[in-house]
């Protein structure tokens, strides 16, 4: 849902849909874990509404990109914006105060607590009166959760662990969702069911910025998408130009289209 494309000088290609606010914006982003230079001067604008995928192979920054959005690593040069407001030093729960919640790798349920405990904590910066409808929009989008609600998460499927995930994640009300290969681990009908899911989410008005290895998956849903090569931005555009770009086919594209 994206109008415009705007062509910069390093070949980026973004909307610049009639002067909104970006709801996530990196501005010349450099992350360092010690001496090492993770992430090179990133640049991203992601518009409300979009979904937008963060593409890359292993260890080429994606989750370090994530946390620096999140104020779980602080870069050493460069502004972070959540709705047009700079986040730098801030922490982590005031960034979710903004609007801004993960879904991370792996899902990272509290296993040992309940369903209910886990998603009970995706709400926890709330004090509005409206968590019960929330909890029920999860409920209708994911049945199983609300079988198992005192059900320890640990003792749940990988499958049913990322609804539990991307259920604790909406109870915070985010503005944007950021998801952190949301396919990882999953069997293909699960990917394919949660991809409808994110794709659900989306259309219900919450932008997404998701992280996947899965270029096809994600491109199949996403509006647009980054790509990320040892921290540095290589290509930024539509999913249908990436989907046709001959460097994108060759490298996360795979010659049948599968993916990897
Ligand atoms: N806490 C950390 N300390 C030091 N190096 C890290 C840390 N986390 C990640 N790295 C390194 O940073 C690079 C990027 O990691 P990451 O962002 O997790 O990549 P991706 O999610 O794309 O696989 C990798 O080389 C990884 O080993
Ligand atoms: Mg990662």
């Amino acid at each position: 849902m994206s109008t415009g494309i705007q062509q910069t000088k390093d070949g980026i290609v973004e909307p610049d849909p009639d002067g909104r606010t970006p709801v996530l914006e990196f501005r010349d982003i450099n992350t360092y874990y010690g001496a090492v230079h993770i992430l090179k001067d990133v640049n991203m604008k992601i518009y409300p509404g979009e979904m937008v995928c963060l593409l890359g192979g292993n260890a080429s920054g994606k989750t370090t990109t994530l946390k620096t959005i999140l104020g779980m690593v602080e870069p050493a040069s460069g502004q972070v914006l959540i709705d047009g407001e700079s986040v730098n030093g801030r922490v982590t729960a005031d960034r979710v105060s903004l609007g801004v919640s993960m879904v991370p790798e792996n899902r990272r349920l509290f296993k040992r607590m309940s369903v209910k405990e886990n998603l009970d904590i995706g709400a926890y910066l709330r004090n509005d009166d409206e968590k019960d409808d929330d909890l029920d929009k999860i409920f209708e989008m994911f049945p199983r959760i609300k079988e198992r609600l005192n059900q320890k998460a640990g003792t749940l499927s990988g499958g049913e662990q990322q609804m539990v995930a991307v259920g604790r994640a909406l109870m915070a009300r985010p503005k944007v969702l950021l998801m952190d290969e949301p396919s990882m681990g999953l069997a293909p009908v699960l990917v394919a069911q949660n991809f409808e899911i994110i794709q659900q989410i989306n259309d219900a008005g919450t932008t997404v910025f998701m992280v996947e290895q899965n270029a096809n998956m994600a491109l199949s849903i996403a509006d647009r998408g980054y790509v990320l090569q040892t921290g540095a931005i290589v290509l930024a555009d539509f999913a249908a130009g990436l989907l046709a770009n001959p460097q994108m086919r060759e490298a996360y594209l795979g010659e049948a289209g599968e993916g990897r």
